[in-house]
């Protein structure tokens, strides 16, 4: 039984190429028991290697979390996130929401807690890869993040959900530092973000330097998987822009907000179906894309 967060991302994110290269089945949609005859192995071997992982270091869980989102909203969920610069490939790890901060492609070379669910498998690796805008910023207004969604086939129920990932994980300052410092330069803090919170946040952020400094996304219980996030918000002590506004700029979204921050099993419950929907953004199936050899490079 699928009990890890970390394992279902990982499952969701590759192909399992390194793993097995013994995929023959011809099939246009995913399912849960795609490697059950070709590579009955193939979960116990994810299973194994995420868990290693996130036993040496917590913040792997999210970070590979975060992956699968960066993968799934650019050319759909095809690794080609994983692709390296060559040849004719610019590689989308260079693109800015990716660069100095997606990481954990190490763990994909070679938690406990948190909903689970069986994930659609069958997906096949893309034969390049795309920079684009498709990604949502933290700065982005609450129009502009749901469009990018709706543009996915996701609608505000999957948004308020999927960005509970935020329950986990760390950001840079760099990403909400425009919080902390109004435009006259008063060194008073956006006025949504509990004053307390902010001025602790700005010893560590400073005005300029320190961009790469990290702060944890959910200050509370920053490495389970929890509603903690959204309790977070309720407080005014939500990190990035694009969590606040969740809360401030649409009255669906703040009710589902006070839902999932009352209901933690009507929050495991949605993120569930909202990775799975996440998960289906335009898969390669079949015979389409390849099984690459080796992730980081388009077999030649
Ligand atoms: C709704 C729009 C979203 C925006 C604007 C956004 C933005 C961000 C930003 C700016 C960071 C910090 C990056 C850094 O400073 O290095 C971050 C971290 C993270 N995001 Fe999101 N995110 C969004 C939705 C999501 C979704 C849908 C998922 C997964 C389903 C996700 C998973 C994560 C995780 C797990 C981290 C922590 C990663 C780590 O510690 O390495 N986010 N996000």
């Amino acid at each position: 039984m699928v009990n890890s967060i970390s394992f279902l991302l990982l499952l969701s994110l590759l192909a399992f190429a390194p793993f097995c290269h013994c995929n023959k089945k011809i099939a246009g949609y995913l399912y849960p028991q795609f490697y059950d005859g070709s590579c009955p192995r193939a979960q116990e071997i994810v299973k194994s290697i995420v868990s290693k992982a996130v036993a040496k270091e917590p913040r792997m869980a999210a970070s590979l979390l975060r992956l699968h989102f960066h993968d799934c909203f650019v050319k759909g969920c095809d690794a080609s996130l994983l692709l390296d610069s060559s040849g004719t490939i610019i590689s989308e790890k260079r693109s800015n929401p990716n660069r100095d901060s997606a990481r954990g492609f190490e763990v994909i070379d070679e938690i406990t807690g948190g909903p689970s669910w069986d994930v659609p498998l069958g997906r096949r690796d893309s034969l390049g890869a795309s920079i684009n805008n498709n990604i949502p910023a933290p700065n982005n207004t609450f129009q502009t993040i749901l469009t990018k969604f709706k543009l996915k086939g996701l609608d505000i129920v999957d948004l308020v959900a999927l960005s509970g990932s935020h329950t986990i994980g760390d950001s840079r300052c760099t990403s909400f530092r425009q919080r902390l410092y109004n435009q006259t330069g008063n060194g008073k803090s956006d006025f949504t973000l509990d004053q307390k919170y902010a001025a602790q946040l700005r010893t560590r952020c400073p005005r300029s330097g320190g961009d790469q400094n990290l702060f944890v996304l959910d200050f509370v219980t920053p490495i389970k998987f929890d509603n903690f996030y959204y309790k977070n918000l309720l407080a005014n002590k939500g990190l990035l822009n694009s969590d606040e506004v969740l809360l401030t700029k649409n009255q669906i979204s703040a009710d589902l907000v006070k839902k999932y921050a009352e209901r933690n099993d009507l929050f495991f419950e949605q993120f569930a179906k909202s990775m799975v929907k996440m998960g289906n953004i335009t898969p390669l199936t079949g015979s389409r894309g390849e099984i690459r050899k080796n992730c980081r490079k388009i077999n030649s």
